[in-house]
C-alpha cells in the first residue's frame, strides 16, 4: 500500500470527485428521513495543502488552487454547498487546509445520518479514527474497503450514498470497479454509489462503461472532467464518477459544473467533459 492521497489533496480530480459528492448528498437531504454515507477508501481526512507532501507534487495549485475565483453565476450557484464546507474547514483548520471525503461527509451530515468510513492503510486509519471515532454518528472501520462494501448494505436506514475511491495501484482496479458496482447494485438495489476512477486512456473506461451499459439493472450516469488529451496516456488526463441510481438532478447539474470546471482546470488547450446516461433508461 504504497499510495498516499497527501500527494494529491486538492488536486482537479478531488475538486471534482468532492463538488459532485456534496451535490448528491445535498439532494439525499431534501428528505428529512436519515441516510448512511459509507465511504469505503476513506484516506486521513485532512490535509495541509502547505505540508511537505502537498509541496513535492504542487497538484492543488491545478485543482483547489485555480477556483478561487468564481466560475459562471450557474456553476457558482452548484458548487456554493462546496465552497461553504471548504470555508468552515479552513475557518477550523487554518487557511492551508483541504477537507478529504470524510471530512466533507462528516461537515455535511446532519443528526440523523451516519457515516461510514473505511481505510486499511494502519497509519491513515489511525489518524481517521482518532479524529472520528468520537463523535456518535460516525465510525471508523480498519478493513479492507472492498469487502466492507458488501458487508455494510443494505444499512438500516435503507438510503443513503457509497463513495467508493480506490488507489488504482493495482493493474485490474477500473474492471474490479465496474464487478463490485454491478455486484453491489444487486444486494441493494436502491442504493446510490459513486465510484471513482482515474483517466489516462478512454479505451479502459469504454470498455467498463459499456459491461455497466450491458449489465446494470439500475440507471447511471457517466460522469468525466478531461483536463488533458486523453491520447496521451502517459500521464492523468481526467477523472471520472460512475454514479448508479443518481439524483434526479445530478445530470443537468453535472452538465453545468462540469464545462465550468473543463475550461477552469484544463492544463493547456484541451478541455472536455462528459455526462452520459447508462443502464436501462439510457
Ligand atoms: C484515493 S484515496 C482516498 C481519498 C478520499 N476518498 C478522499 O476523497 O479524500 C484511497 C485510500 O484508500 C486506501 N486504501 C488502499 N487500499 C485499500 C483497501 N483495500 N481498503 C480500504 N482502503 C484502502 C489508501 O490508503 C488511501 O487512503
Amino acid at each position: 500500500m504504497n499510495y498516499r492521497h497527501a500527494f494529491h489533496a486538492g488536486n482537479f480530480a478531488d475538486v471534482m470527485k468532492h463538488a459532485l459528492l456534496v451535490r448528491i448528498i445535498a439532494y439525499l437531504q431534501r428528505k428529512e428521513t436519515p441516510l448512511r454515507v459509507i465511504d469505503t477508501h476513506a484516506g486521513i481526512g485532512l490535509y495541509d495543502l502547505a505540508g511537505d507532501e502537498s509541496g513535492r507534487t504542487g497538484e492543488w495549485v491545478d485543482g483547489i488552487g485555480r477556483i478561487d475565483e468564481a466560475l459562471t453565476p450557474d456553476a457558482e450557484v452548484l458548487l456554493a454547498p462546496y465552497r461553504k464546507v471548504i470555508a468552515d474547514v479552513r475557518a477550523r483548520h487554518g487557511e492551508t487546509a483541504y477537507p478529504g471525503s470524510p471530512a466533507i461527509i462528516r461537515e455535511i451530515l446532519r443528526r440523523q445520518d451516519r457515516g461510514v468510513f473505511v481505510e486499511l492503510h494502519p497509519a491513515d486509519y489511525k489518524v481517521l479514527s482518532d479524529a472520528f471515532n468520537e463523535v456518535t454518528n460516525l465510525k471508523v472501520l480498519h478493513l479492507d474497503g472492498w469487502t466492507a462494501l458488501h458487508a455494510l448494505i443494505p444499512p438500516k436506514e435503507k438510503r443513503g450514498l457509497v463513495l467508493i475511491d480506490p488507489p488504482y495501484e493495482k493493474p485490474n482496479e477500473l474492471e474490479r470497479l465496474g464487478d463490485e458496482l454491478l455486484a453491489a447494485v444487486k444486494k441493494w438495489p436502491t442504493g446510490v454509489y459513486a465510484g471513482w476512477y482515474p483517466i489516462k486512456a478512454l479505451a479502459p473506461v469504454d470498455a467498463v462503461a459499456a459491461r455497466l451499459h450491458a449489465e446494470c439493472p439500475r440507471p447511471g450516469l457517466r460522469l468525466e472532467l478531461l483536463v488533458d488529451d486523453p491520447r496521451d496516456a502517459t500521464r492523468l488526463n481526467g477523472s471520472g464518477l460512475f454514479v448508479i441510481n443518481p439524483p434526479w438532478s445530478l445530470r443537468e447539474e453535472a452538465e453545468t459544473l462540469l464545462p465550468a470546471l473543463a475550461e477552469r482546470l484544463s492544463r493547456g488547450a484541451y478541455g472536455g467533459y462528459r455526462c452520459e446516461a447508462f443502464g436501462p433508461s439510457a
